[in-house]
């Protein structure tokens, strides 16, 4: 298996339960914040991780999930990359009676039955957030033309923080005239954004579905001789220390958060459901928004 395999257990036996962890991959600021937040809880929790980087292919994280039923660890959690695809394996982790935690992202799927619980952000309100603030920002201009840079295709955050900024902008003078993904990467976001610029000259806002994506647009933005920021706006998603830093230093204009830190929350859930307790099949992350002003505030106690 591609870039599998770690295990936490560091030493000594461990004493708690063992999870197989299937991580989307390392594409961006947020995901190497949650993988540590997991891996920090674990070791917390006493509980013995299986550790694996999917490397944003589907096809990984579906093996991976098949060795920890083939080792029989006590629970499985996945981030999954994308929404569609999973009923085969998790049918299988279920007829070997392995509880799945959904963590971060959701499945599509017409059987519940498949996961316990999913721990994550509410990913259409965070899209339906950066619109807001849009149409605010823009009140009394006629027309806004924005283009989006979008997540991994096929991956919930990417189609849902589309549908709530969409659901935002309804029947207003704000228009996305170009979407392409740029897979959560900042070199995807660089490419997207250079191409966006040759094929328009009347951009006014870019709307990033993460940080790292806006941080390769500012590259392309400043390269093509403009000012991030001012002659051209940008909303994104996360709000990861490099985000805050943009968004302090006047580059970005406004950040939806969206919180990385679930591994403490992951492993208080995995207890309770090997314990066989119910617990909810759905938990919502707790976030914020910050504008440049905040950012400033708030960039001495960020801590990712
Ligand atoms: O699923 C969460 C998203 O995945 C984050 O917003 C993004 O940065 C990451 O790659």
């Amino acid at each position: 298996l591609a870039a599998c395999g770690s295990d936490d257990s560091a030493g000594g036996e461990p004493d708690g339960l063992t999870m197989g962890f299937a991580q989307v991959g390392a594409e961006s600021g947020w995901r190497t914040a949650n993988t540590k937040s997991v891996r920090e809880a674990a070791q917390r929790a006493g509980v013995e991780l299986k550790f694996s980087d999917a490397q944003q292919k589907q096809e990984n994280q579906i093996k991976a999930i098949r060795s920890y039923v083939q080792q029989r660890v006590d629970v499985i959690a996945f981030s999954p990359v994308v929404e569609t695809g999973w009923d085969t394996v998790l049918l299988e982790a279920q007829r070997a009676d392995i509880p799945v935690i959904l963590t971060d992202r959701a499945i599509d799927s017409e059987d519940d039955s498949l996961y316990e619980t999913f721990l994550g952000s509410d990913f259409v309100a965070e899209g339906r957030k950066a619109g807001e603030w849009l149409l605010q920002e823009t009140e009394g201009e006629d027309s806004v033309a924005v283009v989006e840079l979008e997540g991994t295709t096929g991956a919930a955050p990417a189609i849902d923080r589309h549908t709530g900024f969409t659901e935002a902008i309804a029947g207003s003078g704000v228009e996305i005239i170009a979407s392409q993904t740029g897979d959560f990467t900042r070199s995807g976001g660089k490419q997207v954004m250079e191409a966006f610029l040759k094929a328009h000259d009347d951009i006014d806002v870019v709307y990033a579905h993460n940080d790292d994506m806006g941080l390769g647009a500012i590259e392309a933005i400043e390269a093509a001789g403009l000012t991030p920021g001012e002659d051209i706006r940008i909303i994104t998603v996360d709000a990861v220390r490099d985000g805050m830093q943009a968004l302090a230093d006047g580059k970005i204009n406004f950040i939806v958060e969206c919180n990385p830190l679930l591994g403490d929350q992951l492993m208080d859930l995995a207890e309770r459901v090997v314990a066989g307790e119910e617990v909810p099949k759905r938990v919502v992350v707790e976030e914020t928004t910050f504008t440049q002003e905040e950012a400033r505030q708030a960039l001495p106690d960020r801590q990712y």
